[in-house]
């Protein structure tokens, strides 16, 4: 008798401690993708925008939520929404690249993204993930830390999220086609926007500027994203110092600049103090290029208003790195550091596994309907990546047999000086789909060798389901021999997606623990239309709990 009742207590008390702490919170968003009339630098022009506003609805979550958004397809072109940063631990199923994860949404069709936002939290950022719409259809992911977690910096008086971003006058499909037709890179943007909006440097843009109130003494975390399709970018606020406190969703070692470069992709936290005479101050955004090809080189600006001054007063405009400072760029790097305490560990891999070397290349191909009879190109260890016409991790999933290869090479065929004198011709860039085999929880170290095929140039890469750590950075060619002694195996930067020096190398360690089918890219958009992106085929592990959840059943068809 006392032994059942003592039973009975103790699995009556068990079963209380397992529910009670966990019922975690759901957001539920509704997306509706739909052609939308905006008017911007003097110019009233439709764009695909969601729920008709540019940038998008911001997201906001806590860690540990669940997020649901059903995505309502009401424009001409085929969608899909990748969820910038977030893992999506077994569940590539949602994660968006069309043609990757799943086929597009089609015009009047919707799907639910739904997915658990587990063990992150910060900035980052939804996009869609097909042809050039990403230009207009993009927004900001706040999660906020756990209920009573609070930052490892000291809590700011408010925040607000910057997206900085890309604007054509002309549509973007439109740019995109003509740029393909040609076999030449398209028209470059016509101006840089904070927010969605230029700032009273263009004409007729006065009422088209972002501005932040700001209350003196106070502290605000100002949360920048990159939604621009091809640009790295400079960002700095007049008079004020920046306080850099986290990267891509990743707190890192808080420092003070007083400016920040942010590539396409890259989020950053920083902290800025009104602590200047009350006035107004220009935030400012410029393109970073330190290659020999010409970018749009707008500066879009927004306005820190200290409260109380009236908008006659003349705004102060900020001094940023020159567009071809790659001292400074080289600077900011080096001080990206994780935060590494015993909250937040920096886990870097130790030892690696599977050692992948990959080269970059732009080059030039064969196009019998372009204007020069070529087409500008770009490439992977010289495999420009063929987007399939069913979803990958269907065709990994259901075992569907002629969709792709699994053998993209570890290392480029022929080893060559990547970074020597310039070199003309390409090596001769195959065409396919080939994918790359990464065995379940195995550490994966990953160099990208920037070359001087056609142009060297700096190429932000990014890669879906993981955060990596980037262990190392370097000018030339990378040396097998000597530069893993100088690698940073302690507090190295984490993050999701990571600049690649122009005619340099960096590299990146990760633990393939997320099975499934994970796109690398390089995202300036321009370069991964050319074909400068792969995929990765992470196994699954033992039993369910590591293998692929199974597919929703409202995925898309093909
Ligand atoms: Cu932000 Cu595959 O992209």
């Amino acid at each position: 008798m006392a032994f059942s009742f003592y039973s009975l207590l103790l699995l009556t008390l068990f079963v209380a401690f397992v529910t009670l702490p966990t019922e975690a919170a759901v957001k539920s968003y509704q997306f509706d993708i739909v052609v939308k009339n905006v008017s911007r630098l003097c110019h009233a022009k439709p764009i695909v925008t969601v729920n008709g506003r540019f940038p998008g609805p911001t997201i906001y979550a806590r860690e540990g939520d669940r997020v649901i958004i059903n995505v309502t397809n009401y424009a001409q072109y085929n969608m899909s929404i990748h969820w910038h940063g977030l893992k999506q631990f077994r569940n590539g199923w949602i994660d968006g690249p069309a043609y990757i994860t799943q086929c597009p949404i089609q015009t009047g069709a919707s799907y639910t993204y739904d997915f658990n936002v587990t063990d992150q939290r910060g900035t980052l950022w939804w996009h869609a993930h097909i042809l050039w719409l990403r230009a207009t259809v993009h927004g900001a992911i706040v999660i906020m830390p756990k209920e009573g977690v609070s930052y490892p910096f000291p809590q700011p008086n408010g925040e607000a999220e910057l997206v900085l971003g890309e604007w054509w006058h002309t549509d973007v499909e439109a740019i995109e086609k003509q740029g393909n037709m040609l076999g030449l890179p398209p028209n470059m943007s016509d101006a840089h926007t904070i927010n969605g909006k230029p700032g009273p440097l263009f004409p007729c843009s006065e009422k088209h500027t972002y501005a932040l109130e700001v209350e003196s003494g106070k502290t605000y975390l100002l949360r920048l994203v990159n939604a621009a399709l091809n640009d790295e970018l400079f960002f700095a606020v007049a008079g004020h110092n920046l306080t850099v406190v986290e990267i891509d969703g990743v707190y890192c070692k808080p420092f003070a600049t007083n400016a920040i470069l942010v590539a396409p992709g890259q989020t950053t936290n920083v902290l800025v103090t009104a602590d200047r005479s009350p006035g107004r101050y220009f935030m400012a955004a410029r393109p970073f290029n330190d290659a020999a090809i010409p970018v749009d080189n707008k500066t879009a600006t927004a306005i820190l208003q200290y409260k109380g001054i009236p908008n006659t007063v003349l705004p102060i405009f900020p001094q940023l790195p020159t567009s071809n400072d790659t001292t400074f760029a080289s600077n900011f790097h080096d001080k990206l550091r994780s935060l590494n305490s015993p909250q937040f560990p920096a886990n870097v891999p130790l030892n690696v596994d599977r050692h992948l070397f990959y080269t970059i290349g732009l080059g030039v191909n064969p196009c019998t309907t372009c204007l020069n009879g070529t087409r500008l190109t770009a490439s992977l260890n010289n495999i420009t990546f063929v987007m399939p016409k069913i979803g990958l991790l269907q065709a990994h999933y259901f075992n569907i047999k002629g969709v792709f290869r699994l053998d993209f090479p570890d290392k480029p065929s022929t080893a060559f000086n990547y970074t020597g004198a310039p070199l003309t011709a390409n090596l001769g860039t195959s065409l396919g789909t080939r994918l790359s085999k990464i065995a379940f929880n195995s550490t994966v170290e990953l160099v990208l060798q920037d070359t001087n095929l056609l142009a060297a140039e700096s190429h932000p890469f990014h890669l879906h389901g993981y955060n990596f750590f980037v262990v190392g950075r370097g000018i030339g060619n990378f040396d097998p021999a000597k530069d893993p002694a100088k690698f940073n195996l302690v507090d190295p930067p984490e993050r999701n997606t990571v600049g690649v020096p122009a005619g340099g190398w960096t590299a990146i360690r990760f633990k393939a623990n997320n099975p499934g089918v994970w796109f690398m890219h390089c995202h300036l958009e321009l370069h991964t239309t050319w074909g400068l992106k792969m995929a990765f085929v992470v196994e699954n592990g033992n039993g369910p709990e590591e293998s692929i959840l199974p597919p929703p059943k409202d995925l898309p068809p093909c």
